[in-house]
C-alpha cells in the first residue's frame, strides 16, 4: 500500500452533503478490502490472528441489525451471551456454575481478571476502602511467568500497580513457569511485608506456545490466599483436546480464565471472554449501581454490565460466537485445534530436517521458533531482515520473537485454510530470503559511501 494511499485514508474530508450508500461499497472494494494485514491468507504465520469463519461473519451482520445493548435491560442476545459463556467454560473444563462475560479480546479479559482479583483480595482483608485501602493497595504484588503476554503487565498498570510490584517468574527449559521459583518469590515478598494477591499462569504462551503448570500454582495460591488467573487467550480450550488434556489437569481449580475465541475459534475479531469460577466476585468488582439503571424484576439476573467496565455492549460478539460454535459443534472445536497441532508438528519436522534451519522452541500450542544455521553476520539482525524480506515478497508472512535473548523466526498456525503446501512455501521463502545475504553485491562504478 503506497504511503500516499495510506495518507489519503487518514485525511478523508467529510463532504458537506451526504453521498449514495453504494459509494460505501465502492470505497471498501477499492480502498480497504485489497489492503488487510494478510491474516486471511493461508500462508500468514506471523501472529495469532485467525481469519473469520463464515458463520461468525454472517451472525455479526445480523446482530448488528438487531443492535441489542448487551449491558442493561433484558434481551435475547444477553441470554445468548450467558449461554455462550457457559459453553466456553464447559469446553475449557471449568466447573458448572462458572460465569463470566464476553470482552473485546484477551487484553480486556486480563484487565477484568486483575481488577476482580484485586477487589476480592482487599474485600476479604477488610481493606476494600478507606485508609486501609491506601495502606494495602500500595503493597499488592502480582506474579506471572516471564513469558506472559504483555497485556498482563499492562492490565496491572491500569489497575494502579507500579512496575516494582510486578514479579515476572523464570521459566524452565520448556518455557513453563517454575513453581519453585514462584513459591520462593512469594515467600520472600511475604517476609518483606508485601501482599501477594494474584498469580497469572499462561496456557499457550504467545512466543513459544507453552502451558504453565496449573495444579502447583493453584496449591500455592490456596495456601497463601492468592487468586489464580490463567491467561488462555490462545490455549484456554486445550482441555477439550485429548492430546493436550493431561496438561490441563486441575484447570477446574483456578479462579478465572481468559479465552479468546477470535484467536482459537476464528470468530471475527472483537471476541474474547473472561470466565470466573465464582462470578459473585466479578459482580463485586463491577456491579456499580445508578438510579437510572434498575432492573424491572426484583429477581432479575445480574446484567452483563455488572460484570465488566462496559455499559452499552455489542450483541455481535455473542451471536458471532454462538453461530461459530454451533456450526463447528463440540467435535468440530476439537478437530479444528487438532488440525493446527498436526500442521505445527509437520512444520517443526520440516524445520528439523532442513540442514539450514534449526528448531529452537515451540509447543504444545502450534508454533515453531527457529533460526538460520548459516547466517551471514549478526544472526539477530539476519532474522529480522529475513522476516522483513519474506513479508515484502508477499507470498508468505512470518514474524520474529525473542527466545532466550535472541531474535529468531516464529511461525504460528491459526488459519483453518492452511495446508502442508503452505508450510513448504514458508520454508522456501525463508531460505530464499536468507540466500539474498549470500549473493555477491551488485557491481557498480560508484564509490562506496557511508549511508546516513
Ligand atoms: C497469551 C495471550 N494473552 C493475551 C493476548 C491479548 O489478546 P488480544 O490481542 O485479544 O487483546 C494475546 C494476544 O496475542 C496472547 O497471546
Amino acid at each position: 500500500m503506497s504511503p500516499s494511499r495510506r495518507a489519503r485514508l487518514r485525511e478523508v474530508p467529510l463532504a458537506r452533503t451526504g453521498a449514495e450508500l453504494g459509494g460505501v461499497l465502492d470505497f471498501v472494494r477499492e480502498e480497504i478490502a485489497p489492503f488487510p494485514t494478510g491474516n486471511g491468507h493461508p500462508a500468514f504465520f506471523a501472529w495469532v490472528n485467525s481469519p473469520p469463519a463464515p458463520a461468525g461473519l454472517i451472525a455479526e451482520l445480523l446482530a448488528g441489525a438487531v443492535n441489542a445493548t448487551c449491558g442493561m435491560g433484558e434481551n435475547a442476545l444477553m441470554d445468548l451471551e450467558r449461554g455462550t459463556v457457559r459453553t466456553l467454560a464447559d469446553l475449557a473444563g471449568l466447573p458448572d456454575g462458572t460465569g463470566g462475560v464476553l470482552t473485546s479480546g484477551g487484553s480486556m479479559a486480563n484487565l477484568l481478571a486483575l481488577a476482580t482479583a484485586r477487589t476480592w483480595f482487599l474485600t476479604r482483608r477488610g481493606s476494600g476502602d478507606g485508609p486501609a485501602y491506601d495502606r494495602d493497595h500500595a503493597r499488592l504484588t502480582l506474579y506471572y511467568s516471564a513469558q506472559a503476554h504483555m497485556s498482563v503487565a499492562k492490565a496491572a498498570a491500569c489497575i494502579g500497580l507500579p512496575a516494582h510490584r510486578l514479579r515476572p517468574i523464570p521459566t524452565d527449559a520448556h518455557d513453563r513457569l517454575e513453581p519453585a521459583a514462584l513459591r520462593a518469590t512469594v515467600t520472600a515478598d511475604l517476609d518483606a511485608g508485601l501482599l501477594p494477591f494474584c498469580a497469572v499462569t499462561t496456557l499457550g504462551s504467545t512466543a513459544t506456545g507453552a502451558v504453565d503448570p496449573l495444579e502447583a500454582v493453584t496449591d500455592l495460591c490456596r495456601s497463601v490466599g492468592m487468586w489464580h488467573h490463567a491467561d488462555g487467550a490462545w490455549g484456554g480450550l486445550g482441555a477439550a483436546v485429548p492430546a493436550l488434556a493431561p496438561l490441563y489437569q486441575g484447570i477446574g481449580g483456578i479462579d478465572s480464565l481468559t479465552v479468546d475465541p477470535h484467536k482459537t475459534l476464528s470468530v471475527p475479531v472483537g471476541c474474547g471472554a473472561l470466565l470466573v469460577r465464582d462470578s459473585e466476585h466479578l459482580h463485586t468488582a463491577f456491579a456499580h449501581r445508578a438510579s437510572y439503571l434498575t432492573a424491572g424484576e426484583p429477581d432479575a439476573l445480574p446484567w452483563l454490565s455488572h460484570a465488566t467496565v462496559e455499559l452499552t455492549r455489542p450483541g455481535t460478539r455473542a451471536l458471532a460466537l454462538w453461530a461459530t460454535l454451533h456450526h463447528l459443534g463440540r467435535d468440530g472445536v476439537t478437530t479444528l485445534i487438532e488440525h493446527y497441532l498436526t500442521l505445527a508438528d509437520q512444520l517443526r519436522d520440516k524445520i528439523s530436517t532442513q540442514p539450514r534451519l534449526e528448531l529452537l522452541a515451540g509447543g504444545p500450542w502450534p508454533v515453531a521458533c527457529f533460526r538460520i544455521t548459516d547466517p551471514v553476520g549478526d544472526p539477530d539482525a539476519l532474522h529480522a531482515r529475513v522476516a522483513h524480506r519474506v513479508q515484502a515478497a508477499g507470498r508468505a508472512y512470518l514474524a520474529t520473537v525473542s527466545v532466550r535473548g535472541h531474535t529468531v523466526l516464529r511461525a504460528c498456525l491459526c488459519n483453518y485454510r492452511t495446508t502442508t503446501d503452505d508450510l513448504d512455501l514458508l520454508i522456501r521463502e525463508v531460505l530464499h530470503a536468507a540466500d539474498a545475504d549470500h549473493q555477491p553485491p551488485p557491481v557498480t562504478n560508484e564509490q562506496p559511501t557511508h549511508r546516513r
